[in-house]
């Protein structure tokens, strides 16, 4: 697991922005999965600005997302849809039929995750994910459990999770229970995974997280030791207890 500690949030953004450019120029067919939450919001910013001045080419990206909540109608500036065509979908030119997130309204969600697995087949797998990582350690929406799933599934969120989205939405009670989700087993088929992490706040889970000298289910982070190409990238506020 390699470690980049950049000095704030811009100089993180940039730096992960950096990298996806890189990719893309090496591979215009870059198949990526790409998070939401606060931490991504910079780097979409940093990416769209570089579209903007020509010095990055969406035409032929893919992107799926890891998650999306249960029961949001994809209007509703809280979920995952939203969030991703309002930050960097509708400012890019990747093509619409190029970006999947699995569909929270669907009315059978276990038809659901199985197209939405195949789809990520179908286009050869994925070269590049980008995640945050909870305060709790968990990845995508992997909660801390006795087991975790290794198929994209449907979770309920633990309270600390509720607490901690709560944020975005204008009160506790309406923040969804559950949620969509790639599974453990979907994220370390990944050739190569990025972790993006800024914040005090954030300074505990980074800390066990790297400092980890086993892998529990009880902070899904720590599976991430068992993958062979992991970047965990960080601020100087996220690095403060290393
Ligand atoms: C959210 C998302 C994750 C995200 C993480 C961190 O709930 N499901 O995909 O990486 O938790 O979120 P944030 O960046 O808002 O701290």
């Amino acid at each position: 697991m390699k470690l980049i500690i950049t000095k704030d949030y811009e100089d993180l953004s940039n730096t992960v922005a950096d990298i996806i450019q890189d990719k893309i120029e090496q591979d215009a067919k870059l198949k990526l999965v790409l998070p939401t939450g606060s931490t991504p919001i910079g780097l979409y910013a940093e990416l769209v600005k570089r579209y903007k001045n020509n010095e990055i080419d969406f035409k032929e990206v893919t992107s799926f997302n890891l998650d999306e909540y249960v029961g949001l109608d994809r209007n509703n500036e809280n979920s995952y849809y939203y969030f991703m065509h309002d930050s960097l979908f509708n400012h890019i030119n990747i093509k619409p039929e190029n970006t999947y997130l699995p569909n929270g309204m669907a009315e059978d969600i276990a038809a659901e995750l199985l197209s939405y697995e195949k789809k990520m087949e179908a286009v050869g797998g994925i070269d590049l994910l980008i995640d945050g990582l909870g305060e709790n350690g968990h990845i995508g929406f992997n909660e801390p459990n006795n087991e975790l799933q290794l198929r994209a599934n449907v979770t309920p969120l633990t309270t600390s999770t509720i607490e901690a989205n709560s944020r975005f939405f204008e009160n506790k009670e309406e923040v969804p229970t559950e949620a969509l989700t790639l599974g453990m087993g979907n994220i370390m088929e990944a050739k190569e995974i990025i972790i993006i992490v800024n914040g005090e706040h954030k300074a505990e889970a980074v800390q066990k997280l790297i400092n980890s000298s086993v892998v529990t289910t009880q902070n899904p982070s720590t599976l991430l030791h068992l993958h062979p190409n992991v970047t965990v990238v960080v601020d100087e506020a996220a690095a403060k207890l290393l």
